[in-house]
């Protein structure tokens, strides 16, 4: 048997390795157009109160309220503006003694004996109903929306609200009934309820329990089927979560975790003698996204579009493979998940021990159905009219065969290293007509990927770091009436524009964005669903790129100058705000770079030339070419001056008329000399200059010094800067730049002076080790001749002596996403 398993194990293992290489392509694995820091955030708006876990949010647009809950507290904010100073609160603690009596019952008094809101809900016109976890005691109450305090009297919460923080839970009150699930109390079976309304009812627990023990709740969605209904049918309320696997009792396969969806009727009242106070409705499927293996729902999104037959789920799942993470996106039509609950059951063999697909003959009217106008006409008015052997065959089929799979049969978008937790969809109209599902994944570091669905392909267009530390968003919400997201976390609340135009500041940008919010009108990114003129509007959904062809109101860059000796590196930054955009670099106007060259190497950051001739003077731009579309970023103008004898050079403005450079030709050796001579003498002038302003600074020649700039890109400064203003310097090297002259350090560490060398440099996250292999390599070529010296540029940061390997790591950091260019794996041999 122990064989067996393990064959099967490695079967398995690889039948899932196989999936996972041949779903995880690059083209599912979108990577994020745009990433936006924390730092960059515009538009967004934060609430917090002095108190933690903001996790439970219910918007009630049509009020212009968002009503939130966190632990000890419920919060009134004002929807258009979270930040406003005007909210309202009411504080919901627990008072020492039931902190002492959850202490007593061996709970965590630092995480658990509190009071976290984890139901807020509509209840009338007039009053809210509210649960609180309470001490691991769990009450509720009814709160007067125009009052807003806290009421005198309690209801009991068990049976209604978790007594555990961070169990899964899910509950709405849907026509005056409360319907939730959870693992309610403290090793308790997990169960569907329905409470405050007369016709309370339970799941089963015997003979089978219709849940297995470790059912873990995600969400739970009403969709009002008795609206424009042909049969007579009745709403229905869906459920999604977590379980081990059932139907399946390989041993291996026994711990396997599976999503599931579940439903029940709403006009569900029981039994009369069987399933008495139970449900007669439930029934349950396994969604599946993409992994024959464990598949975990991490969170799920009815997008409502007006008539229920249309409705379509997004579902976001987790899997993990040893280390790795893997998200994945599907989304399932409501169709498909009816004819799933109108198909074969699965049914318990008592003998074998496991469930197989049920094949013998059902019983009429269906079990596990609502009751429609078929039932109707046949005497079945109400769930206590069903017939007994309807009854019983119900009680031990609550799982039927056939699994729920994906729109297409195929998963949206994967995603390595990356766990989503919250997913919401927004449905836009865009210009051309079309309608476009805008997803906004939030991430368990406290990242917000807003991407849009084309095509059946996902599009990322950015990717919003919205937390300072790394935290987990545990709620999003979305509201058409604000142009509104809401960002439920530990740490606070925080409001951000769905559409997000007034980041993209060319016509280039916004239609390379593919933001189904946004057009260009002309002059300006903005949203064309609140303007006038959004006939003349452009933009580019399907492909991305056309309608900027005449566009030439795009100021030219300003042109830097980079002065560098003969044989010294130059690295010339060009920061592409696209991740998917790649640099392209022309000399001297048209010539495209020759990045075969062995002086040459692009990057994602900027061109490095290495050991630099004096015929890499000239011109360089650097063009980001995205979509088959060019757009200027930046631009130097470069001088090599010839290499002089000791530590002359210190101006890097063009003072210095460089005489042409000649071809190193012996016939024109005479005029290199004399050229030579000439630099030599106007240098020695300058050299004077410096040697009087600097003499009382002559200690600090040969430090190596470390550059950080505002942007976190690296500025790499010759020492012989260091003597200059520090205004002047900012003017100079602004744009942070990269020069580098060798010998200039000491050949050993300069022990004395700096710390000892840092640790090397973290390992290089898997995403990016693809296509840069060789960079490091280089870099630690440059090392060992010891060329080079970082400088710190902030002044109010402490100096900091990194290596440069580690410096230039923090560059490609930045620009994780996207790859070097080819070309440098062959230039670097
Ligand atoms: C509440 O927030 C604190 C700190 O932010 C965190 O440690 C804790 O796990 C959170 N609790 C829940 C139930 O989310
Ligand atoms: C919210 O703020 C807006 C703008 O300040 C204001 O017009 C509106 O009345 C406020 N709404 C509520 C419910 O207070
Ligand atoms: C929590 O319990 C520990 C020991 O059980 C105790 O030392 C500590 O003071 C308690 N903290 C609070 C906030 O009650
Ligand atoms: C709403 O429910 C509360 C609590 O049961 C009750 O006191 C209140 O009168 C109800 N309001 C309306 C308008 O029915
Ligand atoms: C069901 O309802 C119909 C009409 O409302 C009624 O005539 C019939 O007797 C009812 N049947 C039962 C079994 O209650
Ligand atoms: C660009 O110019 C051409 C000719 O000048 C014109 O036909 C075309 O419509 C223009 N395109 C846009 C997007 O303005
Ligand atoms: C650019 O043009 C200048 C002057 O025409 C020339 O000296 C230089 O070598 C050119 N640069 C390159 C890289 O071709
Ligand atoms: C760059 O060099 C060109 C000639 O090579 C010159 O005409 C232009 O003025 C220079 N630009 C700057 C900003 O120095």
């Amino acid at each position: 048997m122990k064989k067996h398993a393990a064959c099967y194990f490695v079967v398995f293992c690889a039948i899932t390795i196989g999936y996972l290489s041949k779903r995880s392509t690059a083209d599912l694995d979108a990577t994020p157009r745009i990433t936006v820091t924390y730092n960059e955030l515009s538009d967004a708006k934060w609430f917090n109160d002095n108190v933690k876990n903001y996790s439970t949010l219910l918007l009630e647009d049509e009020n212009g309220i968002l009503y939130v809950g966190a632990r000890g507290a419920i919060f009134s904010l004002n929807s258009s503006d979270i930040s406003q100073r005007s909210w309202r609160t009411i504080h919901w603690e627990v008072n020492a003694k039931e902190t002492k009596t959850c202490q007593d019952k061996g709970r965590n008094n630092q995480t658990e004996c509190f009071n976290h809101i984890r139901l807020l809900q509509r209840f009338n016109k007039t009053h809210l109903y509210v649960c609180g976890t309470h001490a691991f005691s769990p009450l509720c109450c009814y709160i007067n929306v125009k009052t807003f305090l806290l009421p005198a009297t309690f209801e009991d919460g068990k049976e209604k609200c978790p007594y555990d923080p961070v169990i899964g839970y899910t509950g709405l009150i849907i026509d005056g009934g409360l319907y939730t699930a959870s693992r309610y109390a403290f090793h308790s079976a997990p169960d569907i309820r329905r409470n405050i309304v007369p016709h309370a009812l339970k799941a089963e627990a015997s003979p089978l329990h219709w849940l297995m023990g470790d059912a873990e709740f995600v969400t739970s969605a009403l969709i009002r089927e008795s609206l424009t209904t042909a049969i007579g049918d009745d709403d229905k309320i869906y459920y999604f979560f977590n379980e081990n696997i059932m139907e399946d009792t390989s041993e291996f396969l026994e711990k396997t975790k599976v999503a599931r969806v579940a439903r029940v009727c709403k006009s569900d009242i029981g039994g009369k003698k069987i399933l008495q106070r139970k449900w007669t409705s439930f029934l349950k499927a396994r969604l599946f996204c993409s992994s024959p293996y464990s598949e975990i729902l991490k969170s799920a999104y009815t997008l409502d579009v007006g008539n229920w037959e249309a409705t379509i789920f997004y579902a976001a799942f987790m899997y993990q493979w040893g280390n790795m993470k893997f998200s994945v996106v599907c989304r399932y039509s409501l169709p498909d998940i009816q004819k799933v609950f109108e198909g074969p059951y699965m049914e318990y063999q008592d003998s074998s021990r496991k469930w197989t697909k049920y094949n013998g003959e059902v019983p009429k009217p269906r079990p596990g159905s609502c009751i429609t106008n078929e039932f109707r006409n046949s005497g079945y008015n109400s769930s206590q009219d069903l017939p007994n052997n309807v009854l019983d065959f119900v009680k031990l089929h609550p799982l039927v065969s056939e699994v729920v799979k994906p729109i297409g049969d195929q998963q949206l978008l994967s995603k390595k290293n990356i766990v989503y937790t919250r997913i919401a969809v927004d449905r836009v109209t865009a210009l051309d007509e079309q309608q476009y599902d805008v997803l906004f994944l939030g991430t368990d570091t406290g990242y917000i990927h807003k991407a849009v669905v084309i095509n059946n392909k996902v599009h990322i267009i950015e990717e919003i770091n919205v937390f300072k530390t790394p935290e987990a968003v545990e709620n999003l919400v979305i509201s058409k009436k604000q142009n509104s997201l809401y960002i439920g976390a530990q740490s606070g609340v925080l409001q951000l524009p769905l559409s997000g135009c007034n980041q993209y500041t060319s016509c280039y940008d916004c239609i390379l964005a593919r933001n189904p919010y946004c057009g260009w009108d002309g002059s300006t990114c903005r949203e064309h669903l609140t303007s006038p003129n959004w006939v003349q509007m452009t933009q580019d959904m399907q492909n991305g790129n056309r309608g900027c062809l005449n566009d030439t109101d795009e100021a030219p860059p300003i042109k830097k100058v980079r002065t560098v000796l003969k044989g010294d590196d130059v690295l010339l930054q060009c920061d592409l705000r696209s991740n998917l955009a790649r640099p392209q670099w022309f000399v001297n106007g048209s010539d495209p770079l020759d990045s075969d060259d062995a002086h040459h190497r692009v990057g994602n950051d900027g061109l490095l030339i290495t050991n630099a001739l004096l015929e890499h003077s000239g011109e360089y731009s650097c063009y980001s070419e995205e979509r088959g579309l060019q757009a200027i970023v930046t631009s130097y103008n470069v001088s090599v001056l010839l290499e002089l004898k000791g530590k002359i050079y210190s101006e890097p403005t063009p003072f210095v008329q460089l005489p042409t450079p000649a071809p190193q030709g012996s016939s024109q050796l005479e005029f290199v000399y004399i050229s030579i001579i000439t630099i030599l003498g106007g240098l020695c002038l300058v050299l004077s200059i410096v040697l009087v302003s600097v003499s009382c600074q002559q200690k600090r020649k040969g430090k190596y010094i470390t550059a950080n700039s505002r942007m976190n890109a690296v500025e790499l400064q010759t020492v012989s800067s260091n003597f200059k203003d520090k205004s002047e310097e900012r003017n100079n090297y602004s744009d942070g730049c990269l020069q580098i002259i060798p010998g200039e350090a000491p050949t050993s560490p300069p022990s004395k002076l700096n710390p000892p060398p840092p640790p090397p440099p973290p390992p290089l996250p898997s995403e990016f080790t693809n296509g840069i292999s060789t960079l490091p390599n280089m870099l630690r070529k440059m090392n060992g001749n010891s060329y080079m010296l970082l400088r710190q540029n902030d002044e109010a940061s402490s100096p900091l002596y990194n290596s440069f390997t580690e410096e230039l790591s923090k560059i490609l950091e930045k620009r994780k996403h996207t790859q070097l260019v080819e070309k440098l794996d062959e230039s670097s041999v």
